[in-house]
């Protein structure tokens, strides 16, 4: 998944208004999963995965920072995310499909409280930067 010089603008400036939020957005884009694609909670039996839940915000913050370190050395995808490749792959071994409903959700979320940044070019290069972080993430399985 190669982007583009134009893509890699096009994030950037979408990242800017998710920036201030990464807890809010990262929580929302998290239950969002858990209730569209249920079958990704067997992930997280440890966390308690009610609504608006101490786990969710704090582990939604997680993701989304490490998506704003992703979109902070967006030329260098596989070194900044590369002790995350190695968690996702050697210890919890996340079965890859789950990274795409991930990702829809995360779009979802910018969606929403950015309708007028997703333009059709923005949602293209979001869903693209997705695409590729996921599959750095899932680089590693052997
Ligand atoms: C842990 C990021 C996708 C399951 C983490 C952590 C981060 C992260 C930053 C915390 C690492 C640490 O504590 O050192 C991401 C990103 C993803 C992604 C950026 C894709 C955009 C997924 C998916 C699943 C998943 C699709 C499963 C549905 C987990 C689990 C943990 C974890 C189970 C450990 C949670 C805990 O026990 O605290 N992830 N993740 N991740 N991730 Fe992911």
């Amino acid at each position: 998944m190669v982007l583009s010089s134009d893509d890699k603008c096009n994030v950037k400036a979408v990242w800017c208004k998710v920036a201030g939020h990464l807890e809010e957005y990262g929580a929302e884009a998290l239950e969002r999963m858990f209730c569209a694609y249920p079958q990704t909670k067997i992930y997280f039996p440890h966390f308690d995965l009610s609504h608006g839940s101490a786990q969710i915000r704090a582990h939604g913050k997680k993701v989304f920072a490490a998506l704003h370190e992703a979109v902070n050395h967006i030329d260098d995808l596989p070194g900044a995310l590369c002790r995350l490749s190695e968690l996702h792959a050697h210890s919890l071994r996340v079965d890859p499909v789950n990274f795409k409903f991930l990702a829809q959700c995360v779009l979802v979320v910018v969606a929403i409280h950015h309708p007028g940044s997703l333009t059709p070019e923005v949602h293209a290069s979001l869903d693209k930067f997705l695409c590729a972080v996921s599959s750095v993430l899932t680089s590693k399985y052997r």
